[in-house]
């Protein structure tokens, strides 16, 4: 025990201050201690990345062995030999046994992976279901690609329409009896003079009120009536209305337009034939029936849809003077075509849903 009063005794005076030796790096038993220590953990070391971390405790600058290495450089000459004789074979045993971990734990790894990412090229692949376009989608945008290679454009228009651009603009007077000719869908209230469109026309008065002349426009789309589904028919269903106003455009650029369109989409042989009928919008009207050189059952005249020239008073709505530009329309409905195009017997299976239908196309039609 010491008298002193705490805090003013020297370290060297009092008895706790009496340094310890310093641990000898260079003793034989503090090496051998280390060595049995460095071979302990390289054992220990589970994975290549534990290996790691021992390499540099046991051989790296702050490992016990680096320690006496750098403790022989300070030893007399004389003793320099007997000390290297007993850290060399001690640094050796270590990176010996270093070397033996790494490439068992590298087998081991090596081992590992071949089980965990063996692929077994005999398994039966899952297969992703990515469904299939509708024909209805794919064969509108054929039908739309034709048109927008001669330059036109795609309008579209609102499906709840004013009757006014389904009806009135279009030339149906309130008690005409063209109104019944399309069994409409009306919209509550009815004061809103609201209806599911019954055609694509109403976007051939929209689209000259909102266009720059000239104008030649493809609107494809859905339309509403009031029919029962059935083998042939449903309620909603698809057509694609073409206008063309320009100076100087007579039937003949019609029949021209509707020529070339049918041949692309029904082969070089393909003709087109207009019979009268009656349309308020148009004048002439005409029904346009193909030339189907690949229908099923051999080649023949199928009813495709309506044409004519566009109706003065229709020009006349929109504001385009009749003296100076003149138009033509056709609507024709595209359930109607993949039904005889692509031989799709019941309507049903268009409306139903069922993505086979669809994949069955492909993604060219
Ligand atoms: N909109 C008419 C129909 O659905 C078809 C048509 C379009 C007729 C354009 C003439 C001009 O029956």
């Amino acid at each position: 025990m010491s008298n002193s009063t705490p805090g003013t005794g020297s370290p060297d005076t009092s008895p706790e201050g009496v340094q310890p030796e310093p641990p000898n790096p260079l003793d034989e038993a503090a090496v051998a201690a280390a060595v049995e220590q460095a071979l302990a953990a390289i054992a220990g070391a589970a994975d290549l990345n534990a290996l790691k971390e021992v390499r540099i405790a046991v051989t790296g600058e702050k490992s016990p062995l680096s320690g006496a290495n750098r403790a022989i450089g300070k030893l007399p000459k004389d003793q320099k030999a007997a000390a290297g004789k007993l850290v060399g074979p001690a640094r050796g045993r270590i990176n010996s046994a270093l070397a033996a971990r790494t490439v068992e734990l590298e087998a081991e790894r090596d081992a590992r992976i071949l089980v965990e990412e063996a692929v077994d090229v005999t398994a039966a692949p899952r297969r992703r279901h990515i469904g299939g376009r509708h024909p209805i989608s794919t064969l509108q945008d054929r039908v739309a690609d034709v048109f927008v290679g001669m330059g036109w454009e795609i309008a579209e228009g609102p499906e709840v329409e004013s009757e006014w651009f389904n009806f009135d603009a279009l030339n149906f007077k309130p008690d005409h009896p063209a109104r019944e000719m399309q069994d409409t869908f009306f919209v509550e209230p009815p004061e809103a003079h609201l209806v599911m469109r019954t055609h694509t026309s109403p976007v051939q008065v929209r689209s000259m009120l909102e266009r720059d002349l000239p104008i030649y426009v493809l609107c494809p789309g859905k339309v509403f009536r009031t029919d029962e589904l059935d083998a042939t028919h449903t309620p909603v269903f698809h057509q694609f209305e073409g206008l063309a106003i320009d100076k100087g455009l007579t039937m003949a650029d019609l029949v021209g337009t509707l020529e070339h369109f049918t041949r692309v989409l029904f082969g070089d042989e393909a003709k087109v034939r207009l019979r009268p009928n009656y349309f308020p919008f148009t004048e002439p009207s005409a029904e346009l029936d193909i030339w189907h050189p690949g229908a099923k059952g051999g080649p023949r005249w199928i009813e495709w849809g309506g044409c004519g020239m566009v109706n003065p008073n229709v020009l006349r709505a929109a504001g385009i003077d009749p003296e100076v530009y003149s138009g033509f329309a056709f609507g024709m409905g595209i359930d109607r075509a993949l039904m005889f195009r692509n031989e799709v017997s019941d309507m049903h299976e268009m409306i139903e849903g069922d993505v086979r239908f669809s994949e069955h196309f492909g993604m060219e039609i």
